[in-house]
């Protein structure tokens, strides 16, 4: 029996769990009061629950008590709390105004709520899953988990993907800077946030993203218009695993979304063919250990809990499945690597906490 000394005691177990309970109200807090406006109407004044209510057409009552669970779990200030409860006015602090109200901020909480909401979303088919072994379609995860997921990752991609991750490869970095045009492959792109960040640092690429996820592509094609590049990034809903997929791109990548698919192999070798001999394919995902750990790292226990509520599920839609989860180790990436096709796998040297970067030669 080799489980390890460290487990907490039955009382500290306890504890932990019941502060995380509070935590996760704190999450679902932050989606209501992101979904109905709250943070930005006190962005721009502080608010009395009455004025709160009429600034965002919602009804006093509740926003009364989702402005005194914000003072209470410590985001909002309250001018006076011995006033009656309709008199007391709230604000949002000054240095806090980027984790509520800045889309870009690596800092942006709304992201993490919203997809938290949506992975809960078809817990009665995750169970069913469990039982049966089958799998969740990401459409029934809805919207918040689609807008979430886009979300989130939208602060890393539009400040670093182009600025710091792309000239981890320099000859791609003088690619995409270059006068001629090139072609990008943006594989599972969800809301678009991957191709849009290209499109903008490098003006002479164009770039196609491809995602299973219809309504993911609408939402990715109204993100683009809005951000001024849709001339020259186009979306499509397309199975990259298809046997059928084909074109010809100087450079393919594919963002946190290997691990979700049911054939990663599959889209791999499309993605390879993609780029032809030689050519590169950069894959982005979960910065997983080495090896299973029982007593894991923080960021090990979020990933298994992505994992059971969401990426496992999504993955084992299409049977056959690969079944990998959102805990993909180094390991399973280089095997499916090698099975589609790819001469050389190399983790490039780049500072991230949440992903790996995985530059494969075709
Ligand atoms: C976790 S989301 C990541 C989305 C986006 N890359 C990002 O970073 O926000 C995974 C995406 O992969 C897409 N996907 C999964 N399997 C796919 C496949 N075989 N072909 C195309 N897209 C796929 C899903 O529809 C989903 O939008």
């Amino acid at each position: 029996m080799t489980q390890p000394a460290e487990l907490p005691a039955p009382e500290e177990l306890v504890e932990r769990l019941s502060a995380a309970m509070v935590g996760a109200f704190d999450l679902f807090a932050i989606y209501i009061g992101d979904q109905l406006g709250y943070y930005q109407a006190l962005g721009e004044a502080s608010a009395t629950s009455v004025q709160l209510a009429e600034r965002t057409g919602t009804a006093e009552r509740y926003a009364r008590e989702w402005l005194e669970q914000q003072a209470v779990t410590g985001i909002l200030t309250v001018d006076d709390p011995g006033k009656p409860a309709q008199d007391r006015v709230f604000s949002l602090p000054a240095n806090y105004r980027d984790i509520f109200l800045n889309p870009t901020s690596p800092m942006a909480i709304a992201p993490a709520a919203q997809i938290f909401v949506g992975a809960i979303t078809p817990l009665p088919a995750v169970l069913d899953a469990f039982r049966s072994g089958g799998g969740v379609p990401y459409a029934d995860y809805g919207a918040d988990l689609a807008c979430g997921q886009g979300s989130i990752n939208r602060p890393m991609l539009a400040n670093r993907l182009a600025q710091e991750y792309i000239p981890a490869m320099p000859d791609i970095h003088a690619q995409l800077m270059s006068d001629t045009q090139v072609r990008v492959a943006d594989i599972g792109m969800g809301l678009g946030w991957s191709s849009i960040a290209l499109a903008k640092s490098f003006p002479n690429i164009l770039v196609d993203g491809f995602d299973l996820d219809e309504r993911s592509v609408q939402l990715a094609a109204a993100n683009a218009q809005a951000e001024g590049v849709s001339n020259r990034v186009t979306f499509h809903a397309r199975n990259a695993g298809d046997v059928d997929f084909a074109g010809k791109y100087d450079f393919a990548l594919a963002v946190e979304c290997v691990h979700d698919m049911s054939n990663p192999v599959a889209v791999l070798d499309a993605m390879r063919r993609l780029v032809g001999p030689g050519g590169t394919v950069l894959v982005v995902d979960e910065k997983a250990e080495d090896a299973f750990n029982p007593m894991g790292s923080e960021s090990e226990r979020s990933l298994y809990g992505w994992s059971i509520l969401h990426c496992l599920p999504v993955g084992m839609v299409d049977q056959p499945s690969a079944g990998t989860g959102a805990v993909m180790r180094p390991e399973t990436l280089r095997a499916y690597a090698a099975q589609a096709g790819f001469q050389q796998v190399e983790t490039l040297p780049v500072d991230n906490d949440s992903f790996h970067f995985y530059r494969l030669t075709a």
